[in-house]
């Protein structure tokens, strides 16, 4: 018995969706992948190579979906092909791989909205109090506008159809911030200045708002221009750095149609651009050295 849970990228709004504004995000073919065999008690078996604190938390929020499930004793395992802890929602697609797959041994046909469920429980484990975005966006495998209801722990997505394939090219630059960290360190400041970051915040969701309209439009040159003002706002709310900065420019170079940071921020993690033709645009960037990878978000498919 198998399931699989997709990474995400945000197009437009991280950050601002945890104070209840709307964002633009979509599902990654690449994720990861749970399997489960029979065992004596529920079990995640877990890499060597992890540190005590992250087996820790893995553990516990195992616990948590094979009690929130009710699953039969069964011992899972776990197989990501996608960077792991660098924006791109792998701890949300362990999450919906482990709810879909411990929903299916307890007997149910796991629809996405008890994923969703399920999921939500194990992300507060690892993130405390999430958006609920990446989750939401994993287990929809589709491009949503999400928002988080005011004053709800979790909000719900709007699904984007997108007449026009939409393709992303995701880079990796620096070395990585926590996600718990940014957000906290955000969280700081605005606090100290609400109504300056507020006025961030909401423009951060008009822009979100005005990009998904843009997909819906097959107006892919609105939606970069979307993301090119978004990576400037992100930068005004300190989340942007010198590696993501100069990953942005180079991806503009090569002809993005938009480009900016994706996730949390900080000192590194991952970028994206919007590309019409991506894979032109991995070969040079692999040939530079850059870490890199093109997936299609949205839209029809090529047969
Ligand atoms: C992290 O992938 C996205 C953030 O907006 C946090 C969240 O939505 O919970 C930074």
């Amino acid at each position: 018995m198998s399931a699989f849970g997709a990474g995400k990228v945000i197009l437009l709004g991280e950050h601002s969706v945890v104070y209840g504004h709307p964002a633009l995000a979509g599902p990654l073919s690449q994720g990861v992948t749970a399997r489960a065999v029979p065992a004596k008690s529920c079990q995640l078996s877990l890499p060597a190579t992890l540190s005590r604190p992250q087996r820790a938390q893995l553990t516990a929020a195992f616990a948590r979906a094979a009690e929130v499930t009710g699953a039969p004793p069964v011992k899972v395992s776990l197989e990501a092909d996608l960077p792991l802890a660098v924006g791109l929602g792998s701890s949300a697609a362990l999450s919906v791989a482990c709810a879909r797959l411990l929903l299916q041994a307890a007997g149910a046909e796991p629809s996405h909205k008890d994923a969703v469920r399920v999921a939500w429980a194990m992300e507060q484990e690892f993130h405390g109090a999430p958006s609920g975005l990446d989750h939401t966006t994993s287990a929809m495998e589709q491009l949503v506008l999400y928002r988080r209801k005011p004053g709800a722990a979790k909000g719900t997505g709007q699904v984007v159809d997108s007449p026009r394939p939409l393709h992303v090219v995701v880079t990796l630059a620096g070395e990585r911030s926590p996600t718990k960290k940014t957000v906290g360190a955000l969280r700081e400041r605005q606090a100290r200045w609400p109504s300056r970051y507020e006025r961030l915040f909401t423009e951060i969701g008009r822009v979100s708002t005005e990009g998904a309209k843009a997909v819906a439009a097959g107006d892919l040159e609105a939606l970069g221009d979307a993301m090119n003002v978004n990576q400037g706002l992100l930068a005004a709310l300190g989340l942007s750095s010198p590696p993501l900065e100069e990953m942005v420019y180079r991806l503009r170079e090569l002809g993005a149609l938009g480009a900016k940071l994706t996730g949390a921020g900080g000192d590194g993690g991952a970028v994206i651009g919007l590309f019409l033709e991506p894979k032109p645009v991995v070969t040079k960037l692999r040939r530079m050295g850059v870490r890199c990878f093109s997936s299609q978000l949205a839209g029809p498919r090529a047969s």
